[in-house]
């Protein structure tokens, strides 16, 4: 075991996992509303004087990197890209010392036009979520006719050099099943790398099943029917995509499974809600309160404890198959993923 946080050091927990990896949720809103995400209203936003402000956004990536360790930042949402002060946060995190690797996670919807933008301000690469390439299935599923701004964004983000580009396309039952092919197909064919998802406990509505969950096993079977896979050399380190070569590369798909080969073992991951919570997990049923400690007047050396605090609580797995596994309250469009 590691010893207890102290006043100084990285983000470590008691399994001796170290968190080098900042998701930071930007928003909760979001211009799609998936059905496997949101209900067709949409849910109960935040409130604005309850989302931190840029600068409240910046000076907590701020502390994170310069007394915490953290060497990549992770912007997410709901949608990252509809947060008016976006390149100015992506801008102001760039400068930092040590500059951390920066990336986004998006529904790539206005990517096109920001996405020059966003290089420029230092923004190294993005993660698109796409889970289907039929226009009608699109429209069902994300409930918005929007699959050609999507298309437009993945082009526009690999014109603009944001690569690797990474498509993330989840599978799901009597939905989408049946396309993991014809998805890497498009991927392949793009020069975008691909990784399908199984898919997580996290939804707002709660109809998540088990047992009708597609799993990784499955859709290794699909892909195999069309696309040669074989392991994939590089080091997979803390990512959640298990990788393999695609017709003996140098393409490459991944598969990120949760589920039925979770990695939490490895995980390097830390996060920070739109209102200023540290979630030690994605699945945290606690969590830390720092922008009441940042409006308090608190300062970096404090937060930076707190954070440490907050981590080194940390659980040693999700626990989704456990009898008494809880999801948590707050959806995956307010976590960030
Ligand atoms: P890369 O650095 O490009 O590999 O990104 P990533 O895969 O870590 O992040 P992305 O935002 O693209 O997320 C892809 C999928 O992985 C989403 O379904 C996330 O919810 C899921 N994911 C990310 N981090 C974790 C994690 O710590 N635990 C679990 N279970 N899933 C995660
Ligand atoms: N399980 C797995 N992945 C999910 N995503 C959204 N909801 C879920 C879920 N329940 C994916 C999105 C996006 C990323 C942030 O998480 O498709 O790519
Ligand atoms: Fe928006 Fe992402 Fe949720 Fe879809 S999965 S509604 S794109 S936050």
């Amino acid at each position: 075991m590691s010893v207890a946080p102290g006043t100084d050091g990285v983000l470590v927990d008691r399994y001796g996992r170290v968190a080098r990896d900042l998701r930071v949720s930007l928003t909760d809103k979001c211009n799609l509303r998936c059905t496997y995400c949101m209900p067709a209203e949409g849910l109960p936003w935040l409130a604005g004087p309850e989302v931190l402000t840029d600068e409240e956004v910046v000076r907590l990536v701020r502390v994170a990197v310069e007394r915490l360790g953290v060497t990549e930042v992770r912007f997410t949402g709901g949608e990252p890209l509809i947060r008016p002060g976006l390149l100015g946060i992506v801008t102001a995190v760039a400068a930092l010392e040590p500059r951390p690797r920066i990336s986004l996670t998006t529904n790539g919807i206005g990517l096109d036009r920001l996405a020059p933008a966003l290089r420029e301000a230092g923004l190294d690469r993005v993660n698109v979520s796409l889970d289907t390439l039929d226009p009608a299935r699109f429209t069902t599923l994300t409930r918005r006719p929007r699959l050609d701004a999507v298309l437009a964004g993945l082009a526009g983000a690999a014109a603009a050099g944001l690569s690797p580009v990474k498509i993330n396309s989840v599978l799901m039952r009597g939905v989408n099943e049946d396309e993991a092919p014809a998805l890497l197909r498009f991927a392949v064919d793009h020069d975008y790398q691909l990784r399908i998802i199984e898919q997580m406990p996290l939804d707002a509505q709660h109809g998540w099943d088990r047992h009708t969950m597609v799993t990784a096993e499955e859709i290794l079977t699909s892909l195999r029917t069309v696309f040669d896979l074989s392991p994939d050399p590089a080091e997979r380190g803390a990512a959640p995509a298990e990788t393999w070569l695609v017709d003996g590369g140098p393409a490459r798909v991944g598969v990120i499974a949760s589920v039925t080969r979770p990695f939490c073992g490895d995980c390097d991951r830390t996060r920070l809600t739109a209102d200023g919570q540290v979630r030690a997990c994605l699945f945290a049923t606690e969590e830390s309160d720092l922008r009441a400690a940042l409006r308090a007047g608190t300062d970096d050396d404090e937060l930076a404890r707190r954070w440490r605090t907050a981590m080194w609580g940390k659980r040693a797995g999700h626990g989704i198959d456990d009898p008494t596994f809880l999801q948590p309250t707050r959806p995956m469009s307010a976590i960030g993923g």
